[in-house]
């Protein structure tokens, strides 16, 4: 029998993870998209909206960059159908926990004893080190590092290139810009940036709450 996907969500990400999913055996790949006039995205066809899931077989991805409709969307998927998908050229090491619906670029690296929550992105090149723990729906951006023994709480977007030094705590719900170095412990939700990173713009939510 053929593996099936659905991947919801046809942009660019969604393209990068219907290749990660090929890799991973499925043979039988298709798209929904809120957007009707959407008709292909890559080599694959987009097929209808999120409202023709249950017509469909196999399993399913989100592949929806911004967190808070990744999770709308994931938490009214039956959760038996929701795939995990990891590049078979990223090192993951055989002690690491991986949540449901996360998904691990190529050229990732996450080392021994990390913990990633359920729909994270771990995307291209980017780096988890030793006994971190990542909570639901982080993204992790193409070439940020995380140093060993970092949480990160959920929802918060670590953006391209980013550095996060050691035994850091960063609160949900923030957003890391490109290029900034984290140097010291984040437990406002915002936006944070530069090297080292600080805070350019506070959000109401808080978040320390989801280790606890
Ligand atoms: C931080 C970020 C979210 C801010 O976006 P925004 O709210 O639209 O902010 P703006 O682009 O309007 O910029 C506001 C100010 O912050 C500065 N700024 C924005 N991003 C910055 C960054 N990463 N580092 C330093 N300064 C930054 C801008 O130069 C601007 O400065 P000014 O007011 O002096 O002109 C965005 O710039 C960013 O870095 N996103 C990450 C992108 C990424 O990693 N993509 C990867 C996808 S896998």
């Amino acid at each position: 029998m053929q593996k099936e996907l659905v991947i919801i969500g046809a942009g660019g990400h969604g393209k990068v993870i219907a290749d990660i999913a090929k890799w991973n055996g499925y043979q039988n790949i298709v798209f929904l998209d809120a957007d009707k006039s959407k008709k292909n995205c890559g080599k694959y066809q987009v097929i209808g909206t999120e409202n023709m899931l249950a017509d469909l077989s196999g399993d399913i991805i989100v592949a929806i960059g911004n967190a808070a409709d990744r999770r709308k969307i994931q938490e009214r998927i039956d959760r038996s159908r929701i795939a995990t998908l990891i590049h078979p050229d990223a090192f993951v090491a055989d002690d690491v926990i991986i949540g449901k619906g996360t998904v691990i670029m190529a050229g990732a690296v996450i080392n021994s004893g990390a913990i990633i929550g359920e729909s994270c992105i771990i995307n291209t090149c980017a780096s988890v080190d030793h006994d971190c723990i990542l909570s639901d729906y982080v993204h992790i951006s193409a070439g940020a590092h995380i140093a060993g023994t970092v949480k990160i709480h959920s929802n918060t977007w670590i953006g391209v290139g980013v550095s996060v030094s050691n035994d850091i705590e960063i609160a949900g719900n923030c957003v890391v810009g490109a290029g900034a170095a984290v140097v010291q412990n984040i437990a406002i939700p915002g936006t944070y940036v530069g090297v080292p990173a600080v805070c350019v713009k506070q959000r109401k939510q808080s978040s320390l709450s989801d280790f606890q």
